[in-house]
C-alpha cells in the first residue's frame, strides 16, 4: 500500500536499536497510539494508548524490558483509524475491474457492537454514507492503484477483491484485503445483482470486463444472522427448525442439516441468514426482522440493533 500510495494506517516497525526513531515516530502521530508486539502474544500484544508520554514508556518496556518476552523484540507502531467500516468488492482480471455493490457488516455478537467477534451477525447494502463522492475517492485512491499494483507486480489474478476500509471523516483508508467475497456481505450484495452472475464470471475470465453492464437493484437488502445461543462460545446443535414460506425473503442455510428423521435441525453456531429488501436501511431491516422472527428454533439469538448506526447518521 505504501509503494502504490494507497491510504492505510501509517505504521513503522522498531527494535531496541531504533528506540529513539520509535519515539520520533510517535511524535509524528496524533493520539491514540497503537503499539503491536510483532510476535505472538496470546492476543494481548496490542496496546491502544491515549497519552503520548505513556506510549513512549510502553514502547521502551516492550522493546528494552521485554514486556511480552521475545514477542516484542520488534514493535509495530500504527496510526489509530477512527471511523465507520465499509466493505467494497471488485471483480478484476488484474487489468480492468468492475465495482460490485458495497455493504456494511456487523461483526460483534452483542448489540451496539459489544462482545466477541463472530463470523458475521448481519449486513446491509447499499450503505448510505457510501455516496457517489465517497465511492469516487475509493475508486481513485484505492481501487485504481490496487489493480495497477497487481499489474506492476506481475500478479496474475482474476477474481474478487474484498477491500475492507474505514471511512474516517469522509476519507477512505484500507484496513484489509481478501481475495474472496465477504460473509455475511454476500448475502445482501448478491440479491441486488440482477444480471446473470455466471455470464458476468465468464466475461471476467475472458478478459471482457469492459463489456459488462451490471444491472443493480437500487433497493436496500438487509441480512440478519440467526445463531444458536452461546455462539461464538459453546452452543447446542440438533434443535428442530421451522421456516415459514415467504416469497419476499431469501433464506440462507449456514449451519443446518436434515437429521436421520428427515427433520431440518440446527447444526452450527451461525444457523440461518435471513435477507429481505426495503426502501431504506430501516425498512429493509424491519422486513428482515419479520423473517427472522418467523423462523423458529430453540435457543435462537439475533442482534436487534442492526442498521441503527446508519439510520442515526444518515
Ligand atoms: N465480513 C468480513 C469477512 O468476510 O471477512
Amino acid at each position: 500500500m505504501l509503494k502504490y500510495g494507497i491510504p492505510t494506517a501509517g505504521y513503522s516497525s522498531f527494535t531496541k536499536d531504533s528506540l529513539d526513531d520509535g519515539y520520533a515516530f510517535i511524535d509524528t502521530l496524533p493520539s491514540p497510539y497503537v503499539l503491536k508486539a510483532d510476535g505472538l502474544a496470546a492476543g494481548k500484544g496490542v496496546l491502544i494508548i491515549e497519552d503520548k508520554e505513556e506510549a513512549k514508556r510502553q514502547l521502551k518496556e516492550m522493546l528494552v524490558e521485554e514486556k511480552f518476552g521475545t514477542s516484542s523484540d520488534t514493535v509495530v507502531i500504527e496510526e489509530y483509524l477512527k471511523g465507520i467500516e465499509l466493505s467494497v468488492f471488485i471483480l478484476t482480471d488484474g487489468k480492468e475491474y468492475l465495482i460490485l455493490p458495497e455493504a456494511k457488516d456487523y461483526k460483534r455478537i452483542g448489540e451496539h457492537d459489544t462482545g466477541p467477534n463472530t463470523g458475521g451477525m448481519g449486513s446491509v447494502s447499499p450503505v448510505p454514507f457510501a455516496d457517489a463522492a465517497f465511492m469516487k475517492k475509493v475508486e481513485d485512491r484505492i481501487i485504481k492503484p490496487t489493480v495497477k499494483g497487481l499489474a506492476e507486480e506481475h500478479i496474475d489474478y482474476t477474481g474478487f477483491i474484498f477491500i475492507g476500509l474505514m471511512n474516517c471523516n469522509g476519507d477512505p483508508y484500507v484496513i484489509e484485503y481478501n481475495c474472496r467475497m465477504g460473509d455475511p456481505e454476500t448475502e445482501s450484495v448478491f440479491p441486488r445483482i440482477n444480471s446473470d452472475i455466471l455470464d458476468v464470471f465468464n466475461k471476467v475470465c475472458d478478459g471482457k470486463i469492459a463489456s459488462i453492464a451490471l444491472d443493480i437493484n437500487p433497493a436496500t437488502a438487509a441480512t440478519v444472522m440467526l445463531v444458536s445461543e452461546g455462539y461464538p462460545g459453546k452452543y447446542d446443535k440438533g434443535m428442530a427448525i421451522s421456516i415459514k414460506a415467504d416469497k419476499n425473503a431469501i433464506i440462507y442455510h449456514a449451519g443446518t442439516k436434515i437429521n436421520d428423521d428427515a427433520v431440518l435441525v440446527a447444526n452450527g453456531g451461525r444457523v440461518i441468514a435471513a435477507t429481505a429488501f426495503g426502501d431504506s436501511v430501516s425498512d429493509a431491516f424491519n422486513n428482515a426482522y419479520k423473517v427472522a422472527g418467523s423462523i423458529i428454533f430453540d435457543k435462537k439469538y439475533y442482534r436487534r440493533d442492526l442498521g441503527q448506526d446508519l439510520t442515526k447518521k444518515c
